[in-house]
């Protein structure tokens, strides 16, 4: 008896109900496609072996799964003759697999890796076929788990197939599935496709192992964890779930959020213990936030890392690369783009900071612009620690303003400024006496002799 496990997912359906070019299994739940999401509830039962079985748009979600799992051997099923069919292709990649295969869909994004670990130990607790159930509001088409009198499996019915008295039985199939693979690959041989359908039926092989004396057991898990996505609006239910479910486990691992209906997370968002996440807070993929580090409202943040005691917001922008140094403030309508902020460091209102490095304890005044690029390349802006940028300056890079240096409010900076100088470039104020007085009066004569009238 081996005790590896291994992944057979099946992912060959067209969705045409999603009315996309993307293939179904590509769309994505919190960032992460749908595909994606059903590894990594595998990912938990630690398989040694994946085997993804394809069908529509095949070369493209393998692409996806060789990304995702590098190790996952893809198969294409063509045609589509039924789930039973789909596994069947999967038994040339598993030859020589002695443990226990567990069959996923791949457009199931929500089924968590404790309930596969539920059907593991029923299974290893001596049940040959394990079936992952649940009692559905509305079992409409589902397949039907019929029970014996121990309360064991007996078979499974596909609602096309079954009686008004099997109709009427609310535990349904969720299609997850636990079977050591010689034993699932031996009775795929004897599934037929007499049936409704005329299709090969995975469901089929528990009442072929029943026949053969075997015990099938049906694991239970709530309704929402099954849930299949099949069309748009399933799509966003499926993100709606997700996200209830990861902004809950983020307060339960001690994140203050205030209004956490408002936030949105990616399916690898971290966030430390003791942070503090405002209102409508949107966080796309790679975002790390440490603990004790605030993000208020209104703020978006992608691929970037926040050090503890920052303060992000409201409404700032983190784009990809910036990485916030301990301490640091980054105020409302400030964008940060491939840029790192050492301690303490400010851009508090209105700024652009791009391709850059900002020293510790630099303050960067409101309307700040790094000119990035020039049209065709990016170059990069030092900034020195303690540096002062006064606001409304545009920094053209590549420009770097040394440690301690400051720069005058409204520059065009484009040669370096070296440490502890004062860079300034604009133009001399000049001030005339009365000229806004005697400019007044002319205005005004211009304007009665224009209109005929008097002043
Ligand atoms: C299946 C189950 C049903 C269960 C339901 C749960 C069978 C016979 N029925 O029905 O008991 O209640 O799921 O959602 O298994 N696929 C392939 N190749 C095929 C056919 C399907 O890869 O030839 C894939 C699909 O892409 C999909 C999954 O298998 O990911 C399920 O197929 P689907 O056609 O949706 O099965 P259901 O009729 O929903
Ligand atoms: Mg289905």
């Amino acid at each position: 008896m081996s005790h590896e496990t291994a992944l057979c997912l099946l992912a060959a359906g067209k969705g045409t109900r999603m009315r996309s070019d993307l293939p179904k299994v590509l769309h994505e739940v919190a960032g992460l496609s749908m595909l994606g999401h059903t590894l990594r509830s595998g990912d938990g039962c630690a398989p040694s072996r994946i085997v993804i079985v394809t069908g529509h748009q095949s070369e493209r979600v393998a692409e996806t799964a060789r990304a995702l799992a590098p190790d996952a051997v893809c198969v294409e099923q063509s045609p589509q003759l039924g789930t039973g069919h789909a596994v069947k292709m999967a038994a040339p990649a598993l030859g020589g697999f002695e443990g226990d295969v567990f069959v996923l869909y791949g457009d199931t994004p929500l089924i968590r890796a404790e309930t596969l670990d539920a059907m593991l130990a029923a299974r290893r607790g001596g049940s040959d076929v394990v079936v992952l159930g649940f009692d559905a509001m509305e079992p409409g088409g589902y397949g039907r788990l019929i029970l014996d009198d121990a309360g064991g499996l007996d078979r499974i019915v596909e609602a096309k197939d079954a009686s008004a008295d099997e109709l009427a039985v609310t535990l349904c199939n969720s299609g997850v599935m636990c079977v050591p693979g010689p034993l699932l690959f031996g009775l795929l041989e004897r599934v037929t496709n007499d049936n409704a359908n005329g299709e090969y039926y995975l469901t089929d092989i528990v009442g072929l192992a029943r026949s053969d004396g075997l015990a099938c057991a049906v694991v239970r898990c709530d309704e929402a964890e099954t849930l299949g996505v099949n069309s748009r609006v399933d799509l966003a239910a499926a993100e709606a779930a997700w996200q209830a479910r990861a902004r809950r486990a983020a307060m339960e691992e001690g994140v203050t959020m205030a209004a956490p209906d408002t936030v949105f997370l990616s399916h690898d968002t971290a966030i430390g213990q003791d942070a503090t996440v405002g209102p409508h807070c949107v966080f796309g993929p790679g975002v790390t936030v440490e603990s004790g580090a605030t993000i208020r409202a209104f703020s978006h943040l992608e691929g970037c890392t926040v050090a503890t005691g920052a303060v992000i917001g409201p409404y700032a922008r983190l784009r990809p690369g910036a990485e916030i140094g301990e301490d640091v403030r980054i105020g409302n309508f400030v964008e940060v783009k491939a840029a790192r902020f050492g301690k303490g460091a400010k851009a508090n209102h209105l700024a652009y900071i791009g391709d850059a490095e900002v020293g510790a304890g630099a303050n960067i005044g409101a309307g700040t612009i790094t000119c990035n690029y020039d049209g065709v390349l990016k170059h990069r802006t030092e900034i020195g620690a303690g540096a002062f940028i006064g606001s409304n300056s545009a920094l053209v890079a590549p420009v770097s303003v040394g440690d301690g240096a400051m720069v005058g409010a409204g520059s065009t900076i484009s040669r370096n400024v070296e440490a502890g100088a004062l860079g300034i470039a604009r133009a001399r104020q000049e001030n005339r006496p009365n000229f806004a007085a005697r400019l007044r009066e002319k205005l005004l004569e211009i304007k009665a002799r224009r209109t005929g009238g008097t002043r």
